[in-house]
């Protein structure tokens, strides 16, 4: 069509090619094993080996090609019994015929990698030859990890029908919930889940073998998982109890793995699966849209659906709203009968929510106690003995699920599609694909669609490699995907859409080309493909790694820096870590009398202490997460929990100092930031509230927006955006959850409308925020300091030598308190900080002695016994570290 340019890519082999390399055997391309005998693999009469005995030497590509052939042990074979149209359906699979390779590698070596095209039935298939081959014997479980709960879920659904077995027998097991049973043989689980294990049992020792499946994804678990394992093997090879790790990946840069020194000194072999795949024509767009990227898919989808011959579409769009808006869209845009009513869409989640909440406030509501010792450092939540079995999930799936798109995608029932009418003579099949969906709908793909409709899938990044849908010759892609970006400077996350990949795109126009030649139709230009990066990052290389340090501390790994990560984050990123989890108390503090060398080692190796534990739980942030564990002190935990969400979410409100278009866009531009500026001033308050500033603000929207049934008109009206505060509910239910776990006897429930905090919770919530942004604190210049303009009404902070200033639409802009604690600083025509509270200085050394220096005990006042305390206790004085603010003398042990 005429808004297309044509490029064909032959990233492909031709039909003729493709059919004939289906048929032939296939090459490996670096284990070379003597040729498998005939006979197919079905039947093969060639003993597949139980695991290889202790101690069998890890051969490299090299070594194998010189080993003689694995001994002939007579087969463990577990017979299964399939349905015929199911063993055909299997006999088209291209890794049918490596079965053979695959196992004999696996006799022989420890580790093994698997790569191969997504489709080409690794996920489906290899847990199956396993089972056959007598590795699920004496009781033990061939366990396969996932990054995504859809694929574990979906995968151990269609396993157990392959193998006609039930879900007794092959399991799954995901964040919330499971079905695994004694008789579990086959364990599908997410990352999350095996590194939960991992804690309990580091040995693994049900299992005979583990596969992580996935590993191009590049989770920051699976990349932990990977590493583990590794030193997993050889302590269970030292054990005599063999185990086997099989790593399955698409065909995506394999040399992280395999040219890692550190992580694998002899490189495990890497077994190639070909697969067929069908050319797929790629067409690029001519323009690329820049904001509307949901209407340019809709557009797409009913062109091909009115204009080209039958097969299925599938589209790739960026997160859980977008895919619904689309799909309403498109059902109004081409009905047909026979298909469930679009309404029950996304309520199971909300209703189990609300289930939840109920329950827990049917337990004890919490009287707010309020008299004023300060918050106690040492009263904080810690995990029950036993307790805190939330997994840490899969972050794959959180941001497929993450609101935080600024395009406003919610159609509403009459929007967007004005002037389109119902198409009724072309019945499009829609269906929704995403991580979160409830199981029973995702299944739904997989079936074949009514007669005479055509099936359109849309989908987040789940479509990509995650999951094979049948029958699928057109692809739409919009090019873009959804990301937790990291603040390197607050270490907060947020969601951003970004471009893809040329491999993900690649990825993605693959899935056109399963079943017959395919088309996919990128919704962007070929040059701004050209611009997108080769490969996605490690994710483990993307973002400041306090929380990951935390967990595997959690994990009773103490020397990260010596870990074999697959891409390891640098030293300094390592270090800096540590360094804040020791303020914060969550690692153990080397002693400080060790020399500074031996002190920076050991810097790297500090053991996790108990409030560290809680703060693992959390999914926020390891200074938040102090804050949460503080909070539950004078009933400040809902308060805590609201201003700790809406600082994750962040941007509360819109952008207003937008340069305007037009003269009366200027006046509603100026009207709405003076109502803003009025608002702010009213959540804010006067007095000890005020001292809170900019996070009463976020206190006080929330609970205002709450109180108006958090409406879209209230949100409007008051500058805030909608979306961000949806955002923060979620955040908020989420927080509350975990909450209750950690500290059951808080029996929280969300009330989403609070009352306000009392006076006294004011001021223990500014210490508490103290507490967690210690490393922020700022003192205001003073006059003595002021040599020259720059610095009138600046702000020191320890780390920049620049001056910083409270930000203008800080709360605290003209107030100016001596000490202040802020979330970020943003660099616009001077550095700003926002988010700001202030800070009483006579804190300082109470609540972040960690930051301070003390001096010699003073002799004055003289070292008085302390008789609640049983000890003595003399005043000492301290200076804020490397800044040397002189604070005041505090009474100390
Ligand atoms: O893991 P890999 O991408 O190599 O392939 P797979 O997930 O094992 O899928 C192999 C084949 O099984 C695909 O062609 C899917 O279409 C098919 N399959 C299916 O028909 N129904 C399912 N529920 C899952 C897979
Ligand atoms: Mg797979």
């Amino acid at each position: 069509s005429e808004e297309e340019s044509e490029s064909s890519v032959e990233s492909e082999p031709d039909e003729a090619e493709a059919a004939e390399q289906a048929e032939a055997p296939t090459e490996m391309v670096a284990l070379r094993l003597p040729p498998a005998p005939p006979g197919g693999a079905g039947e093969s009469p060639v003993p597949r080996g139980p695991p290889a005995p202790a101690g069998t030497p890890a051969g490299t590509p090299a070594a194998a090609s010189s080993l003689p052939r694995p001994p002939a042990k007579p087969a463990v074979f577990i017979p299964v019994n399939r349905s015929p149209e199911m063993q055909k359906e299997r006999l088209k699979l291209p890794i049918l015929s490596e079965e053979q390779v695959i196992m004999e590698a696996v006799a022989e070596h420890p580790i093994v990698i698997v790569c191969g095209e997504t489709g080409s039935g690794k996920t489906t298939q290899v847990p199956q030859f396993l089972y056959e081959a007598g590795y699920s014997s004496d009781d033990s479980i061939i366990g396969v990890t996932e990054p995504r709960r859809v694929a574990a879920v979906a995968m151990s659904q269609r396993v157990a029908k392959e193998m006609n077995l039930s879900q007794r027998v092959v399991s799954y097991q995901i964040r919330y919930e499971g079905n695994v049973t004694e008789e579990t043989r086959i364990k599908f689980m997410t990352d999350g889940v095996l590194l939960k294990e991992i804690q309990k049992d580091f040995l693994l020792l049900k299992y005979k073998v583990v596969i992580i499946d996935e590993a191009h994804e590049r989770s920051v678990y699976t990349d932990i998982l990977v590493g583990l394992l590794s030193r997993i093997v050889s302590l269970r090879a030292k054990k005599l109890l063999p185990l086997k790790l099989i790593i399955m990946s698409a065909t995506l840069r394999v040399e992280d793995f395999t040219q890692n020194q550190r992580l694998f000194p002899e490189p495990p072999p890497v077994i190639k699966v070909e697969s067929r795949q069908f050319p797929v024509t790629v067409h690029f767009n001519k323009r690329t849209p820049l904001e509307d990227y949901s209407g340019e898919c809709f557009r797409k989808v009913c062109k091909i659906h009115r204009m080209l011959p039958a097969g299925g579409i599938l589209v790739f769009l960026t997160g859980q709203a977008e895919v619904h808006a689309l799909c309403r869209r498109l059902r109004r845009a081409f009905p047909h009968v026979g298909r469930r009513p679009p309404a029950q869409e996304g309520q199971e989640d909300s209703v189990e929510k609300t289930r939840k909440f109920k329950k827990s406030r049917a337990r004890a509501r919490k009287a707010q106690a309020a008299t004023l010792p300060p918050v106690s450092l040492d009263n904080y939540s810690v995990l029950p003995a036993g307790g805190g079995d939330e997994d840490r999930e899969a972050e794959m799936d959180e941001e497929e699920e993450a609101l935080g798109s600024d395009l406003d995608l919610d159609l509403g029932d009459d929007g967007g599609d004005a002037g389109e009418q119902p198409d009724a003579s072309h019945p499009l099949h829609v269906l929704p694909l995403y991580s979160l969906l409830a199981p029973e709908r995702q299944a739904q793909v997989f079936q074949p669609p009514p007669k005479g409709t055509r099936l359109c899938v849309v989908a987040t990044n789940v479509a990509e490699t995650s999951l094979t849908i049948p029958g699928i010759k057109y692809v739409v892609d919009c090019g873009k995907v959804k990301k937790r970006h990291y603040d390197r400077v607050t270490g907060v996350s947020s969601f951003r859409i970004t471009w893809v990949s040329q491999a993900s795109a690649d990825q993605r126009a693959g899935r056109a080309g399963r079943t017959e030649p395919g088309h996919c139709y990128r919704l962007y230009s070929s040059a701004v493909f050209s611009d997108f990066e080769p490969f996605p990052p490690a994710e483990i290389t993307r973002r400041p790694v306090e929380d990951l340090v935390l967990q595997m501390k959690a994990l009773s790994i103490d020397k990260v820096v010596n870990f074999p990560f697959p891409t390891p984050p640098s030293v300094e990123a390592l270090l800096a870590a540590e360094e804040l989890l020791i303020a914060l108390g969550a690692l153990q503090a080397p002693q400080r009398t060790e020399r500074m060398k031996q002190l920076q080692r050991s810097r790297l190796s500090c053991p996790i202490t108990a409030l560290g534990r809680t703060m693992a739980t959390f999914p926020v942030a390891p200074r938040f997460a102090k804050m949460l564990a503080l909070s539950r002190q004078h009933g400040c935990l809902p308060y805590a929990i609201t201003i700790v969400a809406a600082m994750t979410v962040r941007e509360l409100f819109e952008e207003l100092d937008r340069p305007a278009a037009s003269d009366q866009e200027l006046a509603v531009l100026r009207g709405k930031r003076a109502r803003v500026a009025q608002m702010k001033r009213r959540w804010a308050g006067q007095g000890a509230s005020l001292k809170l500033g900019d996070l009463m603000v976020l206190l006080g929207a929330v609970g205002a927006c709450e109180y108006a049934g958090c409406s879209p008109q209230f949100c409007e009206a008051n500058g805030l955006r909608y979306k961000a505060m949806l955002e923060i509910r979620r955040l908020r239910g989420q927080l509350t959850t975990t909450v209750n776990t950690v500290c059951p006897e808080a029996g929280l429930f969300v009330d989403p409308k609070m009352e306000p905090p009392s006076e006294s919770q004011v001021t223990y919530l500014r210490q508490i925020v103290t507490a967690g942004l210690g490393d922020h604190l700022a003192r205001r210049v003073q006059s003595e300091d002021l040599l020259d303009d720059k610095w009138r009404n600046a702000y020191k902070t320890p780390l920049l030598d620049d001056p910083v200033f409270i930000h203008p639409s800080s709360v605290l802009f003209k107030e100016l308190p001596d000490f202040v604690v802020y979330q970020e600083i943003v660099e616009t025509t001077k550095m700003y900080m926002k988010g700001v509270s202030a800070v009483e200085v006579s804190w300082v050394p109470v609540l972040l002695p960690a930051y301070c220096q003390f001096d010699q005990p003073l002799e004055e006042p003289p070292p008085a016994y302390c008789p609640e305390k049983g000890r003595v206790l003399c005043h000492r004085t301290s200076t804020f570290y490397r800044v040397g603010w002189p604070l005041p003398a505090v009474q100390v042990d």
